[in-house]
């Protein structure tokens, strides 16, 4: 989490006080919007800020800036970022957000039992279920405390964290909310789906929006004296080589600036800067090629730890490097330090890990990496995080995919349920899809290929796409056959009855045959099965059959065979020691 300047004065690679904070310069125009907005939150009508600009030209350091003054005037700000390079479950970001929220803080509410525990978001019952349930929380702390809440990077992140911001965003004119995300427009093409949100968002909610520009030679200037103290023809000289090269992004000014710094071509003399002669100076054009420059002068040891720590994402949790790497704390001390001093890492706010200053010096540490080394420390880190007690299936299967192991197809698998259990559908869509194009690059090795067809089979929509449906199907009915596999078998039959009885109307018969061939497997099979068609592990009611005679009893509500429902209600209840 970004800190203050105040917090953040450090002493730079060559032994100056560089203030490497986020002291903010210029940008008056756009602190004075997010300040009205926050003024107006603080009143009662909340809004969405959507502040948008390039890569490294400053839309980070304006939130904090925002995040700063909405703190001074009593707001409880919450963060949640997505990733470049990484993924995250579902509602990556919202999770994180809600999971910085205080706990035990008199007169604020608790925070819903579904953070921390998937299985109490399964029982909310619907996506639009977990987000009424999400923003009526929102809306509660806010009566007690004005939120800040800010989405950082919203063009990496998952469908249903776009989705929830989409549904929160109409309720904040009458609450003390403020939503502030932030996205990179360089990254939106036109088929990105945030490209197509964006009008929707704007249409629905009256968003604010605020497109952050490259800075004038006056805001140069400034940004340049904020960090470095020179004066007279050297400042002039100064000012214009990082205008002409840097053109206004404030990143790759700085890291100019350390570059001609760390070369020696600005020095420091006394308490002032000098600049030496430029023209000799031949620094690349392209701001990753900057920042790499600056990468390769702190030394191979620490060069090859950072590449590891960048493999492992942009916050690095110590314990997890050191297993990765197996290095000394010695060297990752060192390591550390030289990361810090070059304004490359930082510490993270728990204090257990770092992260990466800026999310392009991680993409420059990874992107050094050749693909063949990337792959051996990519498997390395699945391994090391596939044997922790609770991994998060997601990132495991991002880093055996990324080391082209197939055994990512097994925690992709994993990953679909947990979405599903979430009813983040896109999500489990992707996971799947991703899974079956990687089980088929490897030729069928995972074994599971019948599971992934079933999984995306039963989870189109409920009206959708049959054929298509129909066809994977059928394909895992051979795969289980051929197997002998009853359980994967089951599945097979019970999604076929589903589709099938929505396509034509017929009576729920074929379900009612699917459910009783299940109930006749052993019964830890019924619970691998159960656990995949519910995204629960284990029965959920304690009488197995319940569950699928109640889904049966839905649809034929649904499609208005009330009397066969009424009768199969009267059968569960006689038939329930629970219920009856
Ligand atoms: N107005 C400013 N005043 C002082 N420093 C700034 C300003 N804007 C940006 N910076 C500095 O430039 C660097 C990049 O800024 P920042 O991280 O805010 O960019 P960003 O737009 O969020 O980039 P990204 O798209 O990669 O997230 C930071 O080190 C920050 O301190
Ligand atoms: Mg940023």
């Amino acid at each position: 989490m970004p800190q203050s300047a105040d917090e953040h004065s450090t002493i730079d690679a060559v032994g100056s006080v560089d203030r490497a904070g986020n002291g903010i310069v210029g940008r008056e125009r756009e602190r004075g919007i997010l300040r009205a907005q926050l003024r107006s939150a603080l009143d009662g009508v909340g809004c969405l800020v959507l502040v948008s600009g390039e890569a490294g030209i400053g839309k980070t350091t304006l939130i904090d800036d925002l995040a700063g003054a909405a703190a001074a005037r009593g707001c409880l700000v919450l963060w949640g970022h997505a990733y470049d390079l990484s993924v995250t479950p579902a509602y990556g970001p919202w999770v994180e957000l809600l999971r910085r929220y205080p706990a035990g803080v008199e007169r604020l509410p608790e925070p819903p039992a579904f953070v921390e525990d998937a299985r109490s978001a399964t029982a909310a019952g619907s996506s639009e279920a977990l987000f009424f349930a999400a923003a009526a929380f929102f809306d509660d702390v806010a009566r007690v405390q004005p939120l800040l809440l800010i989405l950082e990077d919203l063009h990496w992140a998952d469908q249903g964290s776009r989705d929830f911001l989409r549904f929160l965003a109409r309720q904040l004119a009458d609450r003390r909310i403020l939503v502030a995300a932030t996205y990179r427009s360089d990254e939106l093409h036109r088929r990105h789906p945030l490209y197509t949100l964006l009008p929707v968002l704007v249409r629905e909610s009256g968003v604010e929006r605020l497109d952050v520009q490259r800075l004038d030679s006056d805001g140069s200037r400034a940004l340049i004296a904020s960090r470095y103290a020179i004066g007279g023809d050297d400042a002039a000289r100064l000012e214009r080589y990082i205008q002409d090269h840097a053109e206004g992004n404030p990143l790759f000014a700085l890291e100019l600036l350390r570059s001609l710094a760390e070369g020696g071509v600005l020095r420091l003399s006394g308490d002032t800067w000098s600049l030496g002669d430029t023209d000799r100076v031949r620094l690349p054009t392209l701001l990753l090629q900057v920042i790499e420059t600056r990468l390769d002068r702190l030394g191979d040891e620490t060069l090859s730890l950072l590449r590891v720590a960048a493999i492992i994402g942009q916050e690095v949790p110590l314990d997890l490097w050191q297993q990765v790497t197996g290095a000394s704390d010695d060297a990752l001390v060192k390591a550390i330090e030289r990361g810090q001093a070059s304004h490359i890492l930082e510490e993270a706010a728990s204090g257990t890990a770092i992260r990466f200053q800026h999310a392009l010096i991680r993409e420059a540490l990874y992107e050094s990496v050749i693909s063949l080394r990337r792959r051996v420390w990519h498997r390395k880190v699945a391994e090391t995080l596939a044997a922790l007690p609770a991994p998060v299936p997601d990132i495991v299967a991002h880093h055996f995919q990324q080391a082209g192991d197939v055994r990512a197809v097994s925690w992709l698998l994993e990953a679909a349920r947990r979405a599903r259990m979430v009813y983040a559908t896109t999500t489990a869509t992707d996971r799947l899809e991703t899974a079956l194009g990687l089980d088929e690059q490897q030729g069928g090795a995972s074994g599971l290929r019948g599971w992934l067809l079933a999984g995306l089979a039963g989870l189109g929509e409920m009206f959708a796409r049959f054929d298509e449906r129909r066809r994977m199907l059928d394909e895992a009915r051979d795969i289980a056959v051929r197997a002998n596999d009853a359980t994967l078998l089951g599945l097979v039959e019970w999604y076929r009855a589903f589709i099938e009885t929505h396509f034509d109307g017929s009576t729920a018969e074929a379900l009612g045959s699917a459910r009783d061939r299940i109930q006749r497997l052993p019964s830890g099979e019924r619970a691998r099965l159960y656990g995949f068609l519910y995204g629960i592990v284990g029965t959920p009611i304690g009488v197995d059959s319940v569950d699928m005679t109640c889904e049966i009893i839905v649809f034929q509500g649904q499609s208005g065979q009330y009397r066969e429902a009424l009768a199969a209600i009267e059968r569960v209840y006689a038939e329930s020691p629970i219920l009856s």
